[in-house]
């Protein structure tokens, strides 16, 4: 077993550890506050190549591996958990499925300028009535006699939504097939009868702009469809597997900015003649979160190895998903109270990595769907 990361892996920890500290950091308080999409922030994200960072060059992304993102993605969401959700959705939901499931045009026409950060994309699965059951899909996409399609319905809290480029579109071409009648599509989000609602108003990540996406009489070619007709469900569900360890990469980011705020406040702050830290009850509080966030890290890292070696990796990219949300989110509480009112008040970082924490533990698969993933595996003897 070699936990040693290599050069490259090593390269890309340290650029994204100086972008975040330097460039994210400073401005997170204020995207937070003032609910703004980072688009300076996307833009040098692009330049560093940590929009397409697993994606071969040859496609513009910097032709780099998984636990290179997830190195990446910890740093970024470490500063600024908006943003690097914002990452995320572009290389994991995005990306990725163009890269395993498009045609060699398709990658030319959008993986490539998606990639490159040229293009920013979003992933449309969820909808006002299909969320945790997304195989209960109510969009329909009308296959027409010229072989066109015409798409009809309306998406729920997409990420990205309203400042997306493009679109990974999910749609029901055939309701009597349940999950088999779902067909993906590649969808220009400037197509006629595309309308994205206002933005959501969200307890956290702030930044990252999500919104509705209503679809009237959508009209795309054929070749718009990603995958095959009716695989639609496991163009989603590959995707999401590889989704969730971006997420959970995330969440480590979000609950190490929980232990390293704590961490130099206990140090600092002065009870009973003496820096906290130096009371039981504080230190022991911040072992645990490290305990827990390196336990975290070594799942994330364990999927994201599995995922670069063509293993099979949908299980533990559900439990790193799981684990790290739930660290994430004890993380920022144990924070808050370390704290104590400071923890409280939006003069200090830690009540936004409390409110950002949240949304791990929702989207990409609830912590339920996360277990409910495990025991699947678990009960086929995986
Ligand atoms: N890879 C490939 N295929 C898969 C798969 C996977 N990981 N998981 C399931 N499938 C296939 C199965 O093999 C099966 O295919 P066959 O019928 O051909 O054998 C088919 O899919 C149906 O499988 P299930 O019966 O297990 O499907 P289900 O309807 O019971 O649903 C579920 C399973 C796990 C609950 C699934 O609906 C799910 O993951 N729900 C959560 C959805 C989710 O994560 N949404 C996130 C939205 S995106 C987002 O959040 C982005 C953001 O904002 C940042």
């Amino acid at each position: 077993m070699n936990f040693t990361p290599t050069e490259d892996q090593l390269a890309v920890q340290r650029t994204a550890h100086e972008f975040a500290q330097n460039e994210v950091l400073p401005k997170a308080a204020e995207i937070d506050r003032e609910h703004r999409h980072p688009a300076e922030l996307v833009k040098r994200m692009a330049e560093l190549g940590f929009l397409g960072i697993a994606v071969p060059d040859q496609y513009g992304g910097a032709g780099l591996d998984n636990v290179s993102y997830a190195l990446a993605m910890e740093e970024i969401s470490r500063a600024c958990a908006s943003t690097g959700v914002i990452m995320s959705v572009n290389n994991s939901l995005v990306c990725d499925p163009i890269y395993r499931f498009g045609t060699e045009q398709q990658k030319q026409e959008w993986l490539a300028p998606l990639a490159s950060g040229k293009l920013l994309g979003c992933f449309a699965l969820s909808e006002p009535e299909a969320g945790s059951d997304a195989a209960a899909q109510k969009t329909v996409a009308e296959k027409q006699s010229d072989g066109s399609w015409v798409i009809n319905g309306t998406k729920n809290w997409i990420t990205n939504g309203p400042v997306a480029d493009a679109c990974v579109l999910f749609t029901m071409n055939d309701k009597s097939l349940g999950h088999k009648g779902i067909t993906a599509f590649i969808l220009p989000m400037k197509t006629k009868g595309v309308r994205t609602g206002p933005p959501d108003d969200k307890l956290g990540i702030r930044g990252s702009k999500s919104s509705q996406i209503y679809l009237d009489e959508v009209r795309l070619p054929a070749d718009a469809v990603l995958g095959e007709v009716g695989g639609g469900f496991r163009v989603a569900m590959s995707t999401l597997d590889g989704g969730r360890i971006g997420i959970a990469a995330q969440a480590l980011g979000i609950a190490r900015a929980a232990l390293e705020d704590a961490l130099a406040y206990a140090q600092q702050r002065r009870t009973m003649g003496k820096p906290i830290i130096q009371h039981q009850a504080i230190s022991f509080k911040l072992a645990d979160m490290a305990t827990e966030i390196d336990a975290a890290r070594l799942l994330i890292h364990r999927a994201a190895w599995l995922k670069d070696n063509k293993l099979p990796y949908g299980k533990e990219a559900a439990m790193a998903k799981l684990f790290a949300s739930d660290v994430a989110n004890r993380a920022a509480r144990e924070a808050i109270q370390i704290f104590g009112g400071n923890g409280y008040v939006t003069e200090f970082p830690v009540e936004r990595h409390f409110r950002d924490a949240k949304i791990t533990e929702i989207y990409e698969g609830t912590s339920e769907i996360q277990r409910l993933v495990i025991a699947g595996y678990l009960a086929k003897g995986g």
